[in-house]
């Protein structure tokens, strides 16, 4: 294995006894380059293309409760090309990582604490804790894009480097929102981004070549905590879900998310370059969603599947301070109850149907994003360790027979979000791998696992040992090298 150390980040942080900041959590601060890796198996030769996680890796003694949607954002990358590996990890540089570096210590507290205890302006919908990029990763025109679950400023990044090029200048005031969708058919990015202030709400599009094309508001009637969108190949469909910070305490500088399971959920469904007039809304049962799966069009019908909450509100855990019992509870799928579900708007009649598609707990899913927007028929979840934000293995669903099939990752081993990687040449939607970094806290390493996603029972084709144990993340992405190489040489040829 050839290593390459590049750097060391200052930190502050300790390991104490919060359970987000320890076992597969812990935090760590090297950023290094390495090939040649112990592997396990073959790396396969039929793949061309690189893997990115984002990580929510804290770096600098909290002001306040620390929570992990804190973290900064740190990113772990595999690239493969002919049956060869690179790995490669980097802190993102935001603006908010930078200036705690120079200061040596937190600037910023994190959501659940209160304004007073951050000591500058910040970001998202709060305004005034650290944008550090740290949610959501996606590779869109040639670059990375790290986003912020409650808007930022969103981070170029090369996809093969790492090389970092900064904030991205298209970004509205407003910000963007973790989870832009990328449509690989048009190379088009969708994305929305949410605030306290009127409208409290926008959607825009970037084309192929970077550029902001289309920015509109979809106003909501206040301020709402919403995660993700989802597109089909003609509409994008925003949300306005029932649970959202509590108005009056609101008010007061507190935010507080409350769950109203009184209100229904409702839906925005708009033509991608269309304005607020242009919007259909519709309402089904209360629920919360943080994660969409896909979304496609069948006749008068749009089809969308997600993952709905059955306890949008769940108790905190027993047996521990209030506070922790909340954050254990909201950060664990057993407790809210996430379910793959199946919404189905008519845009003749406006009515909207809906049903679970699995009583399994799953989320975090993904499938083969060449059918993104179109019908697809596998879909692949993860589960986790009941109690804990840890994805203990993968689920996979295939909707024309109802059958599925699953794979444990194995006892005290922890996985990522896990996309689907295509072979090259691939002859159908399952042709290829599932993906994922598992952090395995018995064996002290980490490791990137490929999975024949046509049998993914069979456990790991290929197993690389990574250079350092990494901290457990969620988000993740693939991205064919031809297409980044296209992109890159199409903006030199713009540039030249
Ligand atoms: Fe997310």
């Amino acid at each position: 294995m050839t290593v390459t150390w590049k750097n060391t980040v200052k930190h502050t942080i300790k390991r104490g006894i919060h359970p987000y900041l320890n076992g597969a959590w812990a935090p760590m601060f090297d950023e290094v380059d390495a090939s040649d890796m112990e592997v396990i198996g073959e790396i396969p030769k039929d793949i061309d293309g690189v893997y990115i996680r984002n990580t929510e890796n804290p770096v600098q003694k909290p002001l306040g409760h620390y929570h992990p949607f804190d973290g900064d954002g740190m990113l772990h990358s595999m690239s493969f090309k002919d049956g060869k590996a690179e790995y490669r990890n980097r802190f993102i540089r935001t603006e908010g990582f930078v200036a705690e570096q120079e200061a040596g210590k937190a600037l910023w507290t994190g959501f659940v604490n209160d304004a007073a205890l951050s000591t500058r302006p910040g970001w998202g919908a709060q305004e005034y804790i650290k944008d550090s990029s740290s949610t959501d990763v996606v590779v869109h025109a040639g670059q990375v894009l790290s986003t912020f679950w409650q808007c930022g400023e969103g981070y170029r990044l090369d996809p093969y480097t790492l090389e970092q090029h900064g904030a991205e200048s298209w970004v509205p005031e407003e910000g963007i929102s973790a989870h832009p969708k990328v449509d690989e058919s048009t190379g088009e990015m969708l994305f929305f981004n949410y605030s306290k202030n009127p409208p409290y709400q926008h959607y825009g599009v970037v084309n192929k070549d970077n550029e902001l094309v289309h920015y509109t508001p979809v106003p909501l009637p206040g301020p709402r905590l919403p995660h993700d969108m989802a597109f089909t190949e003609n509409y994008s469909i925003l949300i306005d879900l029932p649970y959202f910070w509590d108005a009056e305490k609101l008010a007061r500088g507190e935010h507080v998310p409350t769950y109203y399971p009184d209100m229904p959920a409702r839906f925005a469904i708009l033509p991608r370059f269309g304005n607020q007039d242009d919007v259909q809304w519709f309402e089904a049962a209360s629920t919360y969603v943080l994660h969409w799966m896909n979304a496609y069009e069948e006749g008068d019908e749009i089809i969308l599947d997600g993952y709905f909450q059955d306890n949008p509100d769940p108790a905190p855990m027993p047996k521990m301070p209030k506070n922790a019992g909340k954050l254990m509870a909201g950060l664990d799928q057993h407790s809210f109850q996430s379910k793959l579900h199946r919404w189905r708007f008519n845009l003749k009649t406006g009515e909207a149907t809906e049903k679970h598609l699995s009583e399994r707990v799953l989320e975090f899913g993904t499938f083969n994003q060449s059918y993104a927007g179109k019908k697809a028929r596998y879909l692949y979840s993860t589960y986790s360790k009941p109690g804990w934000f840890l994805f203990a293995g993968l689920v996979k669903h295939d909707l024309e027979t109802g059958e599925t099939s699953e794979l444990y990752f194995g006892s005290k081993r922890y996985g990522s979000e896990a996309p689907f990687v295509p072979r090259i040449n691939a002859q159908s939607e399952d042709d290829g791998y599932l993906i994922s970094f598992i952090t395995d806290t018995k064996l002290d390493r980490s490791e990137c696992v490929l999975i024949d996603a046509q049998n993914i029972e069979a456990g790991p084709v290929c197993t690389i040992i990574l250079p350092h144990r990494i901290a457990s993340g969620t988000h993740a992405t693939w991205a064919d090298g031809p297409a980044i190489r296209e992109a890159q040489a199409r903006k030199k040829g713009h540039a030249s």
